[in-house]
Parts: structure tokens; C-alpha cells; sequence
């Protein structure tokens, strides 16, 4: 079922992507045994209810800001307790009637996005309060923020992969990943739900969080094994990445100097890459004024650039992944296929040309090299 009774704007509004039922039903074998008969399960932005079907012997609590979906849901399934309500306003347990004493589990897939983006863009009615102590830019994190509130023993969540690998994320996370770890990860593209075509497909986990006063730590987060269908596990630290060799943003004491500057479009992630260029002609503040020294790394993110189909889904939000070893080992072919797509940088190598062909097969080479089994 998918929120039919929404048009474009309310669905953007209010984050309304319905969830695909095998997504529900991989949620559930996550979290069914977990579930007792002391166990209250709720989803606060329940749509439908679709998360709330098969819950067995626990208690079952949806809740929506949306009056149809929660109309629906309650035509739906009448063992769940329904609330047409805003999750992020008032929040505590008392809200919901759950007892302090219930062990209580948070499934669901809350809306995220970006609210000041939206609003930019004009079609972003910010027109409900959230609670000061959860309040974010985006949706998601105050969700994540709000279960933390309602002190939730396990938490079931899809989110998007960049909230924990994202640095400046996962600081936002604060009070959140102070009492939560994270204790399975299974990777799925945004692409596996419908409507989402248009848009270059990110990363979303379906995650599990226990309570635990440990916390996790982002390093905790870097050395994780997530799980993708089908696939071999991801770990982020399996992989060396371009930040540690050159600068990938503007930085002030970098001005143009003269007329031989060279110029670089600013790098955030492999998904931005895949939509911006890479070297350009002109300065603007979104370029980097490059050091010449480190020309090489430069060239090696554009050919990278030309890569990026042979990457799956899952590295979206990463940096640019290098392997400096083998990157000197293979940099001839580089600098020639940098060159052949941008000859203003020949004067810049002194290199002997090498045929195309052999060019694609050593680089062919690299990326096997580098991706393994996660190459497609
Ligand atoms: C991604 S949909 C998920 C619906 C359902 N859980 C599913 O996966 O099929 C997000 C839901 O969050 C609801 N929502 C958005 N903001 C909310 C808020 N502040 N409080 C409660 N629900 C909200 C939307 O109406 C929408 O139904």
C-alpha cells in the first residue's frame, strides 16, 4: 500500500514514503525475538500501520501527525492503539500510555529530510513544534532524538546511512549515540522504494539500536560490519580515502594566484561527485585552488569520477576511496586518461602517451584491485 491519499507536496511536507511490505517483513525477523509479552512496540510515524501488523503478544501503539493515514490504519487493524498526533512535541512515555516499567521497542521509518532545503525551495511548510531538546534541521535526527526521550529499549529504524557516517551527523546524534549501539546494520538503497527514481539513489540502513549506557563512539561506527543483502559485509575502515592526501574543500588562504592557477569543483561525497565537475576553468566558492604539488590526487578523483558505475549503492556518502600503494603503482594511466579528457593539463606531467586501450585495461586493473568483491 503507498500513501495514495497525498499529493506531491504533502508527501514532501511530511516525508510520506510508505515503506515496501518485504522492507516491513526483513524489520520484523530482526526484532521478533525481542518481543515478550512485556514488550509495548510502537512506530510514531505509522502511516498506515503497516509496521504494526504482526506483533504478536506485545502491545502495539502507532502514532501520525497525518489524520487520513492514521483513519486508515485504524480501518487497518483494530489491536493497535492509534494517535493522531505530532511525535515530536510533548514527548514522553506518558504521551503514548506506555509504562515506565515496559520494555519498550520503536520500529518504524520516520521521515527525514531536510527542512531548511525544503524551505528554500518553497515546499516546506515547517507547520508543526518540535521540542527544543530534539529540535534539527532534519527530520530524522529528531525522530532518533525523540526515541532517546521516550528512553526506548530497542530501536528498529530505517534512517539514512548518513547520519552515522557522516561526521557532522553523527555529532548532531549526540545525547542519542551517548545511550544507544548500534547492533545490526543492514544496507538497502533509497532506489528500493517507489518514487524515489528522479533522485540519485543514498543509502538508507535498517538499523538496530539497544539501549546501553556505553554508547558507541564514531569510531565504533567506522570499524562496523554492515550487512548488505546478497553482498559482502561494508566496513568503512576497510578503505583508505582521499581526504587524508588532499584538501577537499575551498579553503580561505587559497586565492588564485596569477593566470596559472588550476581549479577543482569542491568534493562532499561520491553521490556529489557523480553530479558535479571535477576540474573547471574558472575560481567561484565552490572551487579549490589546487596545490600543484599534489596534481596527481586531483587527477586521480576526476578518473575516479569517470569510475563511479563500477561502484555499488553503498559507498554514496563516502569519500573518494584510494589505495595510495597501488594508485603509485598505476599512476601513468591516470595522469593519461586525465589528460586525454582535459588536455589544458598536459604542460603540467611530463609523461610518455600510452594507447587508450592500455589505459582501460591497467585501470580496469586498479579498480578490481582496490573494490574486490565489492565491485559491480
Ligand atoms: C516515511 S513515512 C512512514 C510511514 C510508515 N511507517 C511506513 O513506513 O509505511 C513517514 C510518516 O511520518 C509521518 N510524520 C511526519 N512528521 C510527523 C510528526 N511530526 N509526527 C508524527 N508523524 C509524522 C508522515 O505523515 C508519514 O506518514
Amino acid at each position: 500500500m503507498s500513501q495514495t491519499h497525498l499529493g506531491y507536496d504533502s508527501r514532501v511536507n511530511l516525508g510520506s514514503y510508505y515503506t515496501p511490505a518485504e522492507i516491513v517483513n526483513v524489520a520484523w525477523e530482526i526484532i521478533a525475538p525481542h518481543v515478550g509479552s512485556q514488550t509495548a512496540v510502537i512506530d510514531t510515524a505509522c502511516g498506515y500501520g503497516d509496521f504494526l501488523r504482526n506483533c504478536g503478544q506485545a502491545t502495539t501503539i502507532g502514532s501520525d501527525i497525518d489524520e487520513t493515514a492514521i483513519d486508515v490504519a485504524r480501518e487497518n487493524n483494530d489491536k493497535v492503539r492509534f494517535f493522531q498526533t505530532n511525535a515530536l512535541c510533548d514527548v514522553s512515555r506518558t504521551k503514548f500510555g506506555i509504562p515506565e516499567q515496559s520494555h519498550l521497542i520503536v520500529v518504524g521509518n520516520p521521515p527525514y529530510n531536510d527542512r531548511t532545503s525544503l524551505i528554500r525551495h518553497g515546499i516546506k511548510k515547517v507547520n508543526f513544534d518540535i521540542d527544543a531538546d530534539i529540535a534539527s534541521r532534519d527530520l530524522g535526527i529528531s525522530f532518533l532524538r525523540s526515541y532517546n526521550k521516550l528512553e526506548a529499549d530497542l530501536i528498529c529504524v530505517l534512517h539514512p546511512l548518513s547520519y552515522l557516517i557522516k561526521p557532522t551527523n553523527f555529532r548532531l546524534l549526540k545525547e542519542f549515540t551517548a545511550n544507544y549501539r548500534l547492533i545490526d546494520g543492514l544496507l538497502m538503497s533509497s532506489g528500493e522504494f517507489p518514487e524515489s527514481a528522479k533522485y540519485t539513489p543514498f543509502p538508507i540502513v535498517l538499523a538496530l539500536y539497544r539501549r546501553d549506557v556505553q554508547g558507541m563512539a564514531y569510531s565504533f561506527i567506522r570499524s562496523f560490519r554492515f550487512r548488505v543483502a546478497g553482498k559482502t559485509d561494508f566496513c568503512l575502515d576497510d578503505f583508505d580515502y582521499i581526504a587524508g592526501y588532499i584538501d577537499k574543500y575551498p579553503k580561505k588562504k587559497h586565492r588564485p594566484r596569477y593566470d596559472d592557477s588550476l581549479f577543482f569543483w569542491a568534493m562532499r561525497d561520491i553521490n556529489a561527485l557523480k553530479r558535479n565537475r571535477t576540474f573547471v576553468e574558472s575560481y567561484s566558492a565552490n572551487t579549490i585552488v589546487l596545490d600543484k604539488q599534489k596534481l596527481d590526487y586531483y587527477a586521480y578523483v576526476d578518473v575516479f569520477k569517470r569510475n563511479l558505475h563500477r561502484l555499488p549503492f553503498y559507498f554514496g556518502n563516502c569519500d573518494v576511496l584510494i589505495d595510495d600503494n597501488l594508485f603509485g603503482q598505476y599512476k601513468p594511466f591516470f595522469i593519461s586518461d586525465a589528460v586525454r579528457h582535459h588536455p589544458f593539463l598536459k604542460k603540467h606531467f611530463q609523461i610518455n602517451p600510452i594507447a587508450k586501450q592500455q589505459v582501460a585495461s591497467e585501470l580496469d586493473m586498479y579498480f578490481e584491485l582496490l573494490l574486490g568483491e565489492h565491485q559491480i
